[in-house]
């Protein structure tokens, strides 16, 4: 089962931005914990990052193509203002689990809106890194409870 974990905007500096908020995992420390967990699940995960609109939009496209089973996303930023990664989103079939690092929710009110919150099975966030697995365990639960439909 092959499921894809998209880090947004800003991401990739995980490690070195804000630590009071994000930690001090950077964002191959969080890849290396979502491939040990795969493993776990008996599932494949491609992570992937970018800071292009576009560039994810097109990623986007190509799970659609390749019929990827389940998608977690932390689209940083974007979440709060991109409806062209929500309009990309919706094209998939496949449960979707946004995450954050950070409790959005506590935060400054711009953060609270999500341009994916209701296109996703579920939002994960304020738990650091452990939201990304907690976003893959539920990602993957969700595609084999689908599989089964
Ligand atoms: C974030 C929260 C967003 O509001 C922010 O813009 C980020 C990171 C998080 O993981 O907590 O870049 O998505």
């Amino acid at each position: 089962m092959k499921l894809l974990v998209l880090h947004g905007i800003n991401l990739n500096m995980f490690g070195q931005r804000d630590p009071g908020h994000y930690g001090t995992a950077t964002l191959a420390d969080i890849d290396a914990a979502l491939q040990a967990l795969a493993t776990e699940l008996g599932a494949e995960v491609e992570c992937f990052q970018s800071n292009h609109e576009g560039v994810m939009c097109e990623r986007i496209h190509q799970a659609h193509r390749d019929g990827v089973r389940g998608v977690v996303i932390n689209a940083g930023a974007w979440t709060h203002t991109s409806v062209a990664i929500r309009d990309a989103l919706a094209i998939l079939r496949c449960p979707i689990v946004e995450v954050h690092m950070s409790n959005v929710h506590a935060r400054e009110p711009f953060r609270h809106h999500s341009y994916i919150a209701d296109i996703a099975r579920g939002q994960i966030c304020g738990f650091g890194v452990d939201s990304y697995l907690l976003g893959l365990r539920a990602a993957a639960s969700a595609a084999q409870a689908d599989i089964k439909k």
